[in-house]
């Protein structure tokens, strides 16, 4: 059985897996969609309420059974339910390679002062190539195994990380006109929080940057040795997890406050990043090192995520008894193939589905309900289904018992009625 090399190496992969394209491309637009600073009320009370404890809960179910999703399901008694949390992920991480595509296809655009538009480059097959090669990066990683491959990757990426944002924060902040897009990030629209729209969004939003429901928690837990303390690390994984959600809104808006003038006349969307961001960098002095860091921000961030989804799949491939090496490659090319009708729509192709890109509503549509919902199981099976106490710390466990799927429930049928 394979083992993290220490709890800092296991730190260092789960705050790879949380900070993520969830915290830097899908933030600021859900903050942006949702009413701007008043959204940052369901999002901290959703991640610190509920993230926070079955977080906890599922690192604890994982240590407990030192296995994978498909073999932990199975033990508790819940049969082949484990492949549900697999496929949950799967869906996250074949459009997740679509965007690592998008982001290769900037960095060479500042690297080498190219020009063209996203418009531009998605109506071409460049971006379908690039969504393969982001397959291959994210394989190639997890077929190094535990320590030699995920660890060793996120322990010197995500310090990298974090040493950049906090310089792209600095250098944003003695700009002036700073507090002015501060006070547009902050500034609280509270009427919007009467709206159930906006808490579905927001767990969602929350769920997705905390990497919860899709086994990965329970995946990496499974790699800790003994008893490590798992509520204060997970403490860690969800302040590290806001703090760099936050510095990414503090650096971003005031940019595209700066350099755009109105924010109200923003495009919305994914395209945010890819087509805002281009814009602001090609005002600013040092733009194209600017942008070529920024995106290199994105890539870091999607890479040390994307592994950890698809190590969910891989480690419930080798608990089938396949190598690291065969369940990589099942694995990787089934969610390429998954993938590929995502990549397709924002290509040539335009392939939709009624009237919508399929990447859109991968993301969008499924993408906010689907990891709370396979949370919730995750939560259930780990805390109702399961014999033993998972973990001692009561809170945690007695929230993700009764409080989460109350709540969570009565969340999503108010949406529908
Ligand atoms: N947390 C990642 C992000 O914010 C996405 C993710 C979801 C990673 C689920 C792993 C599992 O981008």
């Amino acid at each position: 059985m394979e083992k993290w090399s220490s709890n800092i190496g296991f730190l260092f992969a789960a705050i790879g897996s949380a900070v993520g394209l969830g915290n830097i491309w899908r933030f600021p637009i859900s903050v942006y969609e949702n009413g701007g600073g008043a959204y940052l009320i369901p999002y901290l009370l959703i991640t610190f309420l509920f993230g926070l404890p079955v977080m906890i809960v599922s690192i604890s179910g994982g240590e407990l059974t030192e296995s994978d999703v498909v073999t932990t399901f199975k033990e508790i008694g819940t049969g082949q339910l484990g492949w549900v949390i697999v496929a949950a992920g799967a869906a996250i991480l074949s459009f997740y390679l679509v965007v690592t595509g998008w982001i290769l296809a900037f960095m060479a655009y500042f690297a080498f002062d190219l020009s063209f538009t996203f418009q531009r480059l998605t109506d071409g097959y460049i971006p379908v190539g690039l969504f393969l090669l982001s397959a291959v990066i994210v394989g190639g990683i997890v077929l190094f195994g535990i320590e030699r491959g995920i660890e060793r990757v996120s322990s010197i990426l995500v310090p990298v990380l974090f040493v950049v944002l906090v310089g792209l924060l600095i250098y944003v902040s003695m700009q002036p006109g700073f507090m002015r897009g501060v006070r547009y990030f902050l500034n609280p629209d509270f009427s919007v929080l009467s709206d159930t729209e906006l808490w579905i969004a927001a767990f969602g939003q929350a769920f997705f940057s905390l990497s919860l429901g899709a086994g990965t928690y329970i995946t990496y837990g499974s790699y800790l040795e003994g008893k490590s303390s798992i509520s204060k690390m997970s403490i860690i994984i969800t302040v590290a997890n806001i703090v760099s959600a936050i510095i990414v809104g503090l650096a971003i808006f005031p940019l595209v406050f700066k350099y755009l003038g109105n924010p109200s006349n923003l495009p919305s969307g994914q395209e945010l990043a890819f087509t805002t961001l281009p814009h602001v960098f090609a005002e600013m002095p040092f733009g194209n090192l600017f942008g070529f860091v920024f995106f290199g921000l994105l890539l870091i961030a999607a890479l040390s995520s994307g592994i950890s989804i698809l190590e969910v799949s891989v480690a419930s491939g080798m608990g089938r008894g396949l190598s690291r090496k065969k369940s990589a490659l099942i694995f990787g090319s089934l969610v390429t193939a998954i993938g590929l009708p995502s990549a397709l729509s924002y290509s040539g192709a335009n392939l939709t589905l009624g009237g919508k890109r399929i990447m859109d509503i991968v993301n969008q549509d499924i993408g906010n309900l689907l990891l709370p919902l396979s949370a919730l199981i995750i939560g259930i099976g780990l805390t109702w289904v399961i014999d033993e106490k998972v973990t001692d710390f009561s809170f945690a466990y007695l929230v993700t018992k009764y409080l989460f799927p109350v709540i969570l429930i009565s969340t999503i049928i108010a949406k529908y009625i």
